[in-house]
């Protein structure tokens, strides 16, 4: 009884895919679709048919002149299905590979009044954990200029199988960290074994760049915490290029976020050489630098602009939400040849991370939009709410930070190769 009302509901998924979507589309043509039947068979098929929506561009291309059009980038996104979050929202095929046959969305972690799944998102495959930061400074962050972030972690292990969309609620314990880790707001690696933070500083304690024993009694040291003797405004975000050095950005989100003073220098890009400590500037002219990430090949770079979020000075959605893309100079490693990758739709795009098929995830302002390597959005993890960042779990495993909450998203695509 159940797996023919499984089949039944499941042709009519398909059915309804198959008249959503475009000429290219159809079942006669040479692009495979997913066996959505095998897809319900083996999933909740009611949650699924929920879970992936199809929005053919061609559909709302033309609003006409009573169309309800948005007037706030900043709102709960673009949903024209009215459909429940979280949900798989699907705006070119491509999307298709990246989710494979069986994707699952599910909210795995939640505190509706504390901020605690903010930034830094870091997965550890020795443990199978993943550590991340609290907002810093901003709304249920539970941190200001008197009070410091914190540093919370959770084991995937306390995931159960056979996730499906139904909500759990598995444990975060926080890392007792040293007083020289203030106000974190990025993450990344393992790093030679340890977790490498960079925090954003808090008062007149400095921005710095900091490796973490994963394991107890959680011991840091500080690679870096000033450019020639000056503080940094407050640094956001970190990666570690394929050649091994560090790459980070400074930006003034500390002081629009009243815990650190005014800024003393340009938004910038840095690179750090993790031995010699050597800092130089690899890009400039942001209006608000944040997140940062490489092509799995490290001759690419794309850095976001999230001018149009102001702190404190308020949203102002004609100024950057943008992803800039660069050409990383195989010599000096300077960010050459911006160009504008893509722009979001909603909200900021603030953390980045790429597959291995060079596909770029970023946390906006409705959950986590997917462009291929051209710019073209294939598709949104859509949560009608903000994320930051994201990290892969290893293949298949996608951890998407909300805030207040923690999403797994179970996938086909893979991280690519080197840290992310
Ligand atoms: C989903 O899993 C939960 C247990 O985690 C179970 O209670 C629920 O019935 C399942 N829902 C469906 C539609 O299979
Ligand atoms: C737009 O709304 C007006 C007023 O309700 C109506 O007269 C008009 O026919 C509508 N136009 C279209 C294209 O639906
Ligand atoms: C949410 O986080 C706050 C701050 O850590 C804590 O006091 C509270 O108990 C948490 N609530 C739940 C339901 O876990
Ligand atoms: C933590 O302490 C151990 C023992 O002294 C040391 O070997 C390790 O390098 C330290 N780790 C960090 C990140 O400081
Ligand atoms: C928003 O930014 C534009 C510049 O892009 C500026 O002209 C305008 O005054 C700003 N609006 C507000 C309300 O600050």
């Amino acid at each position: 009884m159940l797996s023919i009302l499984s089949i039944s509901v499941c042709a009519l998924a398909y059915a309804i895919f198959s008249i959503a979507k475009d000429p290219a589309w159809t079942r006669d043509t040479a692009v495979p679709l997913p066996p959505q039947s095998v897809v319900c068979i083996f999933r909740a098929a009611f949650h699924l048919i929920e879970s992936i929506q199809f929005v053919d561009p061609l559909s709302f291309a033309v609003m006409g002149p009573n169309g309800s059009f948005r007037q706030n980038a900043f709102d709960a996104g673009f949903n024209p299905t009215g459909t429940e979050p979280p949900f798989f929202q699907i705006f070119d095929q491509g999307f298709l590979k990246i989710l494979g046959n069986t994707p699952t969305i599910t909210e795995i972690a939640s505190n509706a009044t504390f901020a605690f799944a903010h930034e830094g998102p870091v997965y550890d495959p020795t443990l199978d954990s993943v550590t991340f930061a609290s907002n810093d400074g901003g709304a249920l962050g539970m941190s200001d200029i008197n009070h410091n972030n914190k540093v919370g972690r959770i084991n995937l292990k306390d995931i159960p199988a056979n996730l499906n969309g139904t909500a759990i609620n598995i444990p975060v314990t926080e890392l007792d960290l040293p007083p020289t880790v203030q106000m974190t707001n990025g993450g990344t690696g393992p790093f030679r074994g340890n977790i490498l933070l960079i925090t954003s500083g808090r008062g007149p304690l400095p921005p710095s760049i900091v490796l973490v024993n994963p394991n107890p009694p959680h011991n840091t040291t500080v690679l870096l915490d000033n450019f020639f003797g000056r503080q940094f405004n407050s640094l956001n975000d970190i990666k570690i290029h394929p050649s091994g050095k560090i790459f980070f950005t400074d930006t003034v989100y500390g002081w629009l976020n009243h815990f650190r003073p005014l800024p003393l220098m340009p938004n910038q890009v840095y690179r750090l050489d993790p031995d010699t400590r050597s800092v130089r500037v690899v890009a400039t002219d942001f209006d608000r630098n944040n997140g940062i990430a490489f092509n799995g090949a490290g001759t690419i770079a794309y850095v976001t602009d999230t001018g149009a979020n102001a702190g404190f000075l308020g949203n102002n959605q004609t100024q950057p939400a943008t992803i800039y893309a660069y050409d990383v100079d195989p010599n000096s490693q300077v960010f050459n040849n911006r160009r504008v990758f893509a722009y979001t739709d909603a909200g900021i795009p603030d953390g980045v991370q790429i597959d291995s098929d060079g596909n770029v995830y970023a946390g906006c302002g409705d959950g986590v939009h997917v462009w291929n390597d051209e710019g073209t959005l294939l598709g949104k993890f859509f949560l009608g709410t903000v994320s930051a960042n994201l990290v892969f779990a290893g293949p298949g495993r996608l951890i998407i930070l909300a805030e207040t909450k923690i999403f797994l998203a179970e996938i086909a695509a893979s991280p690519s190769l080197f840290t992310s």
